[in-house]
């Protein structure tokens, strides 16, 4: 068993699809361990997507994560950091697998309703991030 952050993204929340991002994690065997609902600062949000300092689309990504809620929450599944992403797809929900999550709701490369730790060293940093009791 391992764990991994996901986070539902703001334009999710603003079309109330959470409850369908959730249902799709249980469909596909993850079990949750921690979520709730919150809204990042600017700063949280910068501070959270510090590996991207630098990249042009920082500043957008910022301001997207802070115009709404999102809901962070851990995840559990034997192999959890891997099948996520393959549940949720490429970055650009256009190029993201058919039957993906971010194919499926994504709006565009920036509004791609979810975000996934990339490695079991980033899940635990980012689990952190979010839940530091747990
Ligand atoms: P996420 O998986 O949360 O990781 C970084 C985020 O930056 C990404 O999803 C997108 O929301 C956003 N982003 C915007 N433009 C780009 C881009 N050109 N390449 C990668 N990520 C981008």
């Amino acid at each position: 068993m391992n764990r991994t952050l996901l986070i539902i993204k703001p334009d999710v929340t603003e079309r109330n699809l959470v409850g369908h991002v959730v249902s799709r994690l249980e469909r596909a065997r993850f079990r949750i361990v921690a979520m709730r609902l919150t809204r990042l600062s600017e700063t949280d949000a910068r501070r959270f997507y510090a590996v991207h300092e630098g990249k042009p689309f920082l500043s957008d990504l910022v301001r997207f994560m802070a115009s709404g809620p999102c809901v962070p929450m851990v995840v559990e599944k034997e192999n959890a950091v891997e099948d996520i992403r393959t549940l949720i797809g490429a970055t650009d929900p256009a190029k993201a697998a058919c039957g993906t999550v971010r194919n499926e709701i994504g709006r565009d490369i920036q509004m791609n309703s979810v975000h996934a730790s990339d490695s079991d060293a980033n899940a635990v940093k980012e689990i952190a991030f979010f839940f530091p009791e747990l």
